[in-house]
């Protein structure tokens, strides 16, 4: 039985990796090795990632891909994807690809606005609470400005403030409500700095208000926060062409398979097991891109989900039809990106992403996100309404099999050659390679 550890945060790296070993492992060389293995030669790109976060041992890779081909607007875009799915990027350069040929991809950011909350406790008359925020708005914005001029100057800052009454669902509970422009930063520090100071100026302002009473002046403040619920942070995205350009050879009718496609979505929006998988499949492409531009994905997911099951019960981001001989397909996501601050400008990779989409606006990386889910739900509708989804997902997790199974690159050439023509299955890989090794 391991024994508590104390000040383990303040051990150095080397320290915490003996501690960590000496307790958990049995090849204790071997763990350190593989640990050290994965530290960068370049000590100062090293410790630029040791300093991210706390307790850091090593560096966890996870593959760097980009898919060619995107027509978003009339501009031609490399898309930066990081992510372990065998199969994403893959899916998402021929998705791009196939509406390359269609006109590309249009999108329009509806709206950009954050929202964060004041969560507080006020046991007391509403009327007199309601009077007392009326008078002390001016205050707040007042007290908020050292944090906000230099937002203000470049054109955001805070929209709006209101009282929310929570009454009649939670005893005593009140909000200031705060509506937020952050331009080009996700701005959650920025939120939440305000935020916090909207606290201090609320109980502060409360034990001076005259016209409350000795226990109305004990405002409670609960906590304060940003909200990852951002409905009002909307873009859009979508793709059209004629129902007969809706082919790529591989389907001999057009027409049979954009109505596929069309009932494949029908289904996700009223079927909710379907839609958290066809989902799942949107969020294969935005949190790949999400992630190689810096941004924060848990932030992303949470906001997404919440968005698609805005109206009661869990349904579909995306939505097809079919008019007058015109196939459409479109997504709506809420987005709260940033492409300055937090790691845009520290982790290089994620500079290097950001130039590669040729320095976007927060709006406009938003549209590229966006664009990435239709794109990867595209693909696997295409898939999944055709030949089914394991054919491609297989060929692309054969390189997987092959690792597994510590193939040699000779070998890895063989099989990947007999498998262009044969059903890749997992069985199937063990025993091709079973026959080489005879
Ligand atoms: C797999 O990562 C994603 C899919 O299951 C998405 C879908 O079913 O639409 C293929």
């Amino acid at each position: 039985m391991n024994t508590p550890v104390t000040g383990f945060s303040k051990l150095s790296k080397s320290e915490k990796i003996d501690w960590i070993v000496s307790n958990y492992f049995t090849h204790k060389q071997a763990a350190k090795d593989l640990l050290m293995n994965y530290w960068n030669a370049d000590a100062k790109l090293q410790q630029l990632h040791d300093e991210f976060i706390e307790n850091t041992i090593t560096n966890y890779y996870l593959p760097f891909g980009v898919a060619p081909n995107f027509l978003i607007n009339g501009k031609l875009l490399t898309i930066p994807m990081a992510i372990e799915e065998s199969s994403v990027v893959a899916a998402a350069s021929k998705a791009a690809k196939f509406w390359l040929d269609r006109g590309g991809f249009k999108t329009q950011v509806i709206g950009t606005t954050k929202i964060g909350q004041v969560h507080f406790m006020f046991h007391g008359d509403t009327k007199k609470l309601e009077t007392f925020f009326n008078h002390i708005k001016p205050q707040l914005l007042a007290d908020t400005q050292a944090i906000t001029a230099n937002m203000n100057k470049r054109g955001g800052g805070i929209l709006d403030i209101s009282l929310r009454d929570k009454t009649t669902e939670l005893s005593g509970y009140y909000q200031l409500h705060v509506s937020f422009e952050t331009l080009n930063a996700m701005g959650a520090n920025f939120i939440n700095s305000c935020l916090e100071q909207f606290a201090t100026t609320l109980k502060r302002e409360a034990l001076l208000y005259e016209g409350f009473s000795e226990s109305e002046k004990q405002i409670q403040v609960i906590m304060s926060i940003l909200s990852n619920y951002v409905p009002e942070c909307l873009v859009r995205a979508e793709v059209s062409c004629p129902v007969t350009e809706l082919t790529d050879g591989t389907h001999t009718n057009a027409e049979a398979f954009a109505k596929r496609f069309v009932q494949a979505v029908k289904i996700a929006e009223i079927e909710p097991y379907r839609a958290v998988t066809h989902n799942k499949g949107i969020m294969n492409g935005i949190d790949a891109v999400v992630l190689a531009t810096g941004n924060d994905f848990r932030a992303v997911e949470a906001g997404i989900h919440a968005y698609a099951a805005r109206n009661g019960a869990y349904s579909s981001l995306t939505h097809a039809e079919i008019n007058d001989g015109i196939f459409r397909f479109w997504i709506e996501i809420p987005l709260a990106l940033g492409t300055v601050g937090g790691l845009t400008g520290l982790h290089p990779l994620v500079t290097f992403a950001l130039e590669l989409l040729q320095k976007p606006s927060a709006k406009e990386l938003m549209e590229i996100v966006a664009v990435a889910g239709l794109a990867q739900n595209f693909a696997a509708l295409k898939s999944l309404t055709t030949t089914g989804i394991q054919e491609g997902h297989m060929k692309m997790h054969l390189m997987n099999i092959l690792n597994q199974f510590q193939a040699s690159d000779t070998e890895k050439n063989q099989i990947i050659a007999h498998f262009k023509n044969h059903v890749v299955t997992h069985r199937a890989v063990v025993e091709a390679l079973e026959n080489l090794r005879k």
